[in-house]
């Protein structure tokens, strides 16, 4: 009881350390290190994945509960289909069991499912699972939790290119009309704010093919704790220190 009432009081003092109306408006998240975190456990790593989806229902709860606009978690990559097929299968049950469990709590909540990535290659019952959560949730205004699902950056900005060029030869636009805004229009996030803040987990210090175009001027938080340490208290203190970032935007 105890040890539950400084945990609740450490939360209560970050929470009230946050500006609220300094919130990044989009947090885009590559959730790393669910195998270590197993490993170290002496567990196999479908148990880290576990845990990992364990913190996604915390991090979409508090982020919904603060009013964030929009979540992107990176949940597969389009380089993850190179694991052990036994590990692929894990997370695609696991992505299906999370939606069967938790679409009607996320339906409450007001929030809205959407995905990026080639939803095409995802397996049948995924591809099912994620259209009936974005049905049921199209209506809603609240976080928008963006799931990247068979993503990889490079792969977006070609589907972005063949978007455009099929634009420019049916004469929809001209040449000269492409501009930056017209790439970010054709990526998956054309109706998303760009990333405010991009948070990786278990000390990795890169992007892995992330949001590359998106994230030209988002702030980075690297954190040495595993995806499924992440923890609100953790989750609040990035936060925090996004606020307390000077942001610039190229100029002075
Ligand atoms: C990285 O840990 C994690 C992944 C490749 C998968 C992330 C997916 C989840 C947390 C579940 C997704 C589910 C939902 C509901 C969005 P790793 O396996 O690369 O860990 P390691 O680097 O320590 O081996």
């Amino acid at each position: 009881m105890r040890i539950f009432k400084k945990k609740a009081a450490g939360i209560n003092s970050l929470m009230q350390e946050l500006d609220h109306k300094n919130l990044p408006e989009h947090v885009a998240i590559i959730m790393d290190g669910n195998g270590r975190w197993a490993q170290k456990r002496k567990l196999p790593r479908s148990v880290g994945h576990r845990a990992g989806v364990e913190n996604v229902r915390t991090v979409i709860r508090l982020s919904s509960d603060l009013g964030i606009k929009a979540l992107t978690l990176f949940a597969f990559s389009t380089e993850n289909w190179k694991r052990p097929q036994d590990e692929v299968n894990v997370l695609m049950d696991l992505l299906v069991e999370y939606i069967k469990k938790e679409l009607n709590e996320l339906n409450r909540k007001n929030t809205r499912i959407k995905t990026l990535g080639d939803l095409n290659k995802m397996p049948k019952k995924v591809a099912d699972e994620i259209d009936r959560a974005k049905e049921t949730t199209k209506n809603n205004t609240g976080l928008i939790v963006n799931m990247a699902l068979n993503y990889g950056s490079r792969q977006e900005m070609v589907s972005a290119v063949k978007k455009i060029a099929s634009k420019a030869m049916s004469g929809e636009i001209s040449i000269d009309e492409i501009d930056e805004n017209t790439i970010l229009k054709n990526l998956y996030t054309a109706d998303l704010p760009e990333p405010d803040l991009i948070i990786r987990t278990s000390g990795e210090n890169r992007l892995s093919n992330f949001l590359l175009y998106q994230a030209a001027y988002s702030e980075f938080i690297f954190t040495k704790t595993l995806w499924p340490d992440f923890n609100e208290k953790e989750y609040l203190k990035a936060l925090i220190e996004f606020e307390q970032r000077q942001r610039r935007f190229g100029a002075i």
